[in-house]
């Protein structure tokens, strides 16, 4: 028999191992589904157990109303927002609900600290008190689940901006020795607060003047970043929120909520790291607001080519005689939802005896494993996917590549133009391939907003239109030869 006091930590546990076991599941395409609802199951039992268990076994929580009632005014606009975001629109939606999970837990600290200055005796009417040591333990989970909370919130309102094209890049001059001095500012203004609280005074200057320097702190951090840099800088405010959401598990003394953070906080600093490393940046660079940035914009091309448009009937014989082709997929193929029909494509090639195989650069899209999430929903079969690392010596031994709707991940400027704001970056080395043939609707930029020399390169043809359409004709040209 279980005694009724153990009900909540049964719950918060069984809750804690769903939430392990689901970030398991999402390591892999064909589990990630299931692992989503694993980890959403174990968020309603942790939700469940808040609400109506405590130490004493059943218990209805105090503010039942107001609580149930946000959660589910929440319920419905999350479901709205969910139902109706294109799928090339996901990243900002991620962003946003990010930045409500750090404001939350900066508000999570704010209240905190009302509670347990509170909960000191004597206080005077002028907000001084007499005898009141706050532990350091206590404050710093306070101090830091409010200054994280503020910067991943702040920042991930600009990245909102950003990803949906509504902010550009903004960079000062002298903009690390700026973001530096803002964090030492606040650093520093921690530091005096803390003493303050110690010799009895409660007033809450400091606490705004953290808050206000926390934000403009997320603003400065995140304005500069641009280029191709965003999803570091997407996955590093993601950790931060994990983190955030971390020290109001330790202020609630709840196992659930810090568990949940420490994975968050974990996961998405294991992705910054992986997206430093496929991005070629140092966290360090990108923390201190160097990443990115560059101007951008440029129309002209510095090669001085000129442009080869090429016809579906040409590049469908290209293909069908070809022994191997790889298919490079990037946020058109997104846009353009083109993902089914190109693996129409894929296996009427290899009915032809072509071997295809398609080329996974780890940022290409706006989220990071898009294109997996694309072709895995289309039944590409996983081992046809190749990563960067492997496919790229592959590519002086393909007939013909083709590049769907990917622009940055194929820029040569990566590897050439110390000006440019991808410079550094590794690319899809698809210009080593006899031939290659572009699928966009026009000369336009990709998301860091270069101009594209692949594009001039004699090798390269462009079939211009809309990703879908044009696939559908190499489909239907491929089929009449
Ligand atoms: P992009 O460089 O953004 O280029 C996409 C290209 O697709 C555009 O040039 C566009 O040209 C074309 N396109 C758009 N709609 C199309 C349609 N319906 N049919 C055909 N073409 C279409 O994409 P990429 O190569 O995948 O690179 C991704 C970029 O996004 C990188 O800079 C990356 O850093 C950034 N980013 C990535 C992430 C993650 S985590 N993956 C997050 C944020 C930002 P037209 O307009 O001429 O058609």
């Amino acid at each position: 028999m279980i005694p009724s006091y153990a009900y909540q930590d049964i719950a918060y546990l069984i809750g804690s191992v769903s939430f392990v076991v689901g970030l398991k599941m999402m390591g892999q395409p064909d589990s990630a589904r299931k692992g989503n609802l694993v980890a959403a199951f174990g968020m309603a039992v942790a939700v469940f157990a808040a609400l109506f268990l405590n130490a004493q076994g059943f218990h209805i929580i105090n503010n039942f109303p107001y609580i149930v009632a946000a959660i589910f005014l929440a319920t419905v606009i999350g479901t709205m927002m969910a139902k109706k975001v294109q799928m090339t629109a996901m990243p900002e939606m991620v962003s946003l609900f990010n930045g409500m999970g750090g404001l939350s837990a900066a508000l999570i600290a704010v209240i905190e600290f009302h509670h347990k200055t509170a909960e000191a005796s004597g206080m005077s009417a002028d907000g001084m008190i007499t005898e009141f040591s706050m532990p350091v333990g206590v404050y710093l989970a306070i101090v830091s689940g409010l200054i994280i909370g503020t910067i991943s919130f702040a920042g991930s309102v600009i990245a909102w901006g950003k990803l949906n094209g509504k902010i550009g890049d903004y960079r000062m001059p002298q903009q690390q020795i700026i973001n530096a001095v803002v964090l030492a500012a606040i650093i520093a203004l921690a530091v005096a607060h803390y003493g303050a609280i110690n010799s009895g005074d409660f007033s809450m200057s400091y606490f705004y003047g953290i808050i206000g320097l926390a934000v403009v702190y997320g603003l400065i951090f995140v304005f500069p970043i641009g280029g191709a840099d965003m999803p570091v800088v997407i996955s590093l405010l993601n950790s931060f929120t994990g983190v955030a959401a971390a020290t109001g598990g330790f202020l609630y003394h709840n196992k659930v909520m810090l568990m949940g953070g420490v994975l968050v906080g974990s996961a998405g600093t294991i992705l910054t790291v992986v997206m430093c490393k496929a991005m070629n940046r140092s966290l360090l660079n990108v923390l201190i607001g160097m990443a990115g940035g560059g101007s951008g914009g440029s129309s002209s091309n510095s090669s001085g080519g000129s442009v080869r448009e090429v016809q579906a009937t040409d590049v469908a014989i290209m293909m069908k005689y070809a022994s191997k082709v790889i298919i490079v997929p990037g946020y058109g193929l997104a846009v353009a939802q083109a993902q089914h029909v190109c693996h129409e494509l894929e296996n009427l090639l290899e009915e032809e005896g072509v071997d295809v195989k398609y080329a996974i650069h780890p940022v290409a899209g706006r989220m990071p494993g898009h294109m997996n999430v694309l072709l895995a929903e289309s039944n590409v079969a996983y081992d046809k996917l190749v990563e960067m690392e492997h496919i790229n010596s592959e590519f002086a031994t393909t007939d013909v590549v083709l590049v769907v709707g990917a622009n940055d991940v194929v820029n040569p400027a990566a590897k050439t133009d110390p000006d440019s704001p991808i410079y550094g970056m590794p690319i899809l080395e698809v210009d080593q391939a006899k031939q290659i043939v572009v699928l966009k609707r026009s000369m336009k930029a990709g998301y860091a907003g270069v101009d594209n020399d692949l594009f001039y390169n004699p090798k390269c043809g462009m079939l211009f239109g809309d990703a879908k359409a044009s696939i559908t004709k190499l489909v239907n040209e491929v089929k009449a030869l």
